[in-house]
């Protein structure tokens, strides 16, 4: 490929300022105005915008009232607590270690994501990813192995969260069971990571509060307790909608009626159960119920590629 420059009059043009002649120069005059221009990960500005986006993914989740409301709280918290350690008073020490109770689906995994992000942009955690993990990820079968598990589970999630599913599970055995070991390694590394991981316990809410009673350890060290409610049917439908629209899918009046019609019947056989994770399941599999009945279609439209019709929807086999 050539490219072909012509001068108005066969004149070049003219330069009225002359190029910076050594590398410093370039610098001062050209590089430093674009660098100011260009994004600053330290800029508070910035973070500031971070901030809001992820407050945004919060407030877009259905329903959750009183766990929007504690986040938002935890973020103007940590915000004072550091204005007033730069004014040299007195502040809390920012102990953030947090009990998540609520039945699966309930929406535990994904606030903590998002807790995770906002405790980075607020500058409390380096990397503020989520690593979630279980029991069988943190005890052994032999002696010395629980503790190894845990320490490698441990340093995955520094500089973020460390989030246990079903922790009282690693109560479950009583005291010779490797479990207890597992809670020992998690506390001290609690103490040794303070300023730099943060562990939320995940479960039921009845047996979380046995197993945070039961352990006068623990009790002290996670003074943040935070329940996720089932949610309703309408939360339900929304939730389902709002998944749909993200994937670029929407569903038609009449589906809209079948939809709802369907998880009624659904919850009167089985309340709640599974919560959005089994709206997650429905959403997928009415996707490829849309697939199968367009693929035997010759050229759907850009209309009926993204309509879920009541054709889509069913509950056989859920
Ligand atoms: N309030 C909500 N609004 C929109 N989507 C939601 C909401 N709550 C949960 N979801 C979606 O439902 C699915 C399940 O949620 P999540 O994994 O956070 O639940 P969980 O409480 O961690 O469940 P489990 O205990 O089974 O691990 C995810 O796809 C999530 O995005
Ligand atoms: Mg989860």
């Amino acid at each position: 490929m050539s490219i072909k420059i012509t001068f108005r009059n066969n004149l070049p043009p003219i330069i009225r300022r002359s190029l910076p002649s050594t590398e410093n120069e370039y610098f001062k005059n050209i590089a430093k105005p674009l660098q100011k221009r260009g994004k600053n990960v330290h800029n508070p500005e910035n973070n500031k915008e971070k901030i809001e986006d992820i407050l945004k993914e919060l407030n877009e989740m259905i329903g959750l009232s009183k766990v929007k409301k504690f986040v938002q709280e935890l973020e103007a918290f940590v915000e004072i607590q550091k204005k007033r350690e730069k004014e040299n008073l007195i502040n809390d020490p920012l102990v953030l270690h947090m009990v998540f109770s609520g039945n699966p689906g309930s929406g535990k995994t994904t606030v903590a994501r998002i807790v995770g992000k906002l405790f980075k942009e607020l500058g409390v955690l380096q990397k503020g990813h989520v690593i979630e993990c279980e029991r069988a990820d943190l005890v052994g079968e032999y002696i010395g192995h629980t503790a190894n598990k845990t320490r490698d589970m441990i340093n995955k999630a520094l500089g973020g969260v460390l989030f246990i599913d079903e922790a009282y599970s690693l109560a479950r055995g009583g005291e010779k069971d490797f479990g207890k070991e597992a809670v020992d390694v998690l506390v001290k590394a609690m103490e040794d990571h303070k300023s730099n991981l943060i562990l939320i316990l995940a479960g039921y809410r009845i047996e979380m509060e046995h197993f945070i009673q039961t352990n006068p350890g623990l009790r002290s060290r996670f003074p943040l307790h935070i329940n996720f409610p089932d949610y309703t049917a309408d939360e339900l439908i929304q939730i389902g909608e709002l998944m749909l629209l993200k994937k670029q899918y929407t569903l038609t009046p009449p589906a809209k009626i079948a939809f709802r019609n369907m998880l009624q019947n659904m919850n009167l056989v089985h309340p709640y159960s599974g919560n959005a994770r089994m709206i997650r399941n429905i959403v997928e599999k009415t996707i490829r119920k849309q697939a199968v009945r367009l693929y035997r279609q010759t050229d759907p439209t850009r209309e009926d590629l993204i309509s879920i019709t009541e054709l889509d929807l069913t509950n056989d086999d859920l």
